[in-house]
């Protein structure tokens, strides 16, 4: 029998890591973050002084990637870089290389393998297309751009960072149009996905969500 999959996709911003986060948990199932290994080949590409479009380059990058996720936190070569990863720089370059056919590709595989027993909730823009389309369960999980800015905003607020709510807004709307509108894995809600809009909703409703729709 396979080891079942959870399969959670959604925009920038949307809370889905942290909804597919406390659903693991419940489950007792491992968790994939998929987009922090986008941020990651983004990271290092920046650091190896390549451009967004070396995609030869940057697809070597994916397929060597020493990644290491531990304790919820993100490392590179052993280095921490839990934080780096969630710059602005990395998160613009990630889905800039993530429209990289030969990046997506070579990271397929190493997102395969996180499926071990008991189960596996995997969140990211492919999860139930590409990655697992056998899911189980697939869930599309949204929330309007204003209602996500408006999270993004709180976030960086309460962290004592400078937010600019209009600059938050422009910017999950442009990648949200790259993750859209490019050929390879656009992001998409699937016909045989459940929707989840969390706009007026809690992390717990949102999370009660997807566990009943494990359990039925
Ligand atoms: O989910 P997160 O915001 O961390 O993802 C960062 C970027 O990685 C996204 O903007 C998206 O372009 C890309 N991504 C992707 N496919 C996934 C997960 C993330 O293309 N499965």
């Amino acid at each position: 029998k396979p080891v079942p999959v959870v399969a959670i996709d959604g925009p920038s911003a949307s809370g889905k890591g942290t909804v597919a986060a406390r659903v693991a948990e419940a489950l007792g199932y491992h968790c994939l973050d998929s987009g922090s290994l986008y941020r990651l080949v983004a990271l290092a590409g920046i650091r190896g002084g390549l451009s967004f479009d070396d995609e030869a380059g940057l697809a070597a990058i994916a397929a060597t990637l020493p990644a290491r996720f531990a304790d919820g936190r993100v490392f590179l070569a052993g280095e921490d870089v839990t934080d780096a990863i969630r710059s602005e720089e990395a998160s613009g370059g990630a889905s800039k290389v993530a429209a990289l056919p030969a990046v997506r590709s070579a990271l397929l595989d190493r997102q395969r393998d996180y499926r071990h027993a008991p189960g596996l909730v995997a969140e990211g823009r492919d999860m139930g297309s590409v990655i697992f389309p056998d899911a189980g369960t697939k869930i599309f999980l949204t929330a309007t751009a204003e209602a996500r800015a408006e999270r993004r905003y709180k976030q960086l607020i309460e962290k004592g960072m400078a937010a600019n709510m209009k600059s938050l807004l422009k910017d999950l709307q442009d990648r949200d149009a790259r993750d859209a509108a490019r050929t390879v894995a656009p992001l998409q809600k699937l016909p045989d996905a459940a929707l989840l809009d969390t706009t007026e909703m809690d992390v717990e409703q949102a999370v009660g969500f997807v566990l009943d729709r494990v359990r039925s």
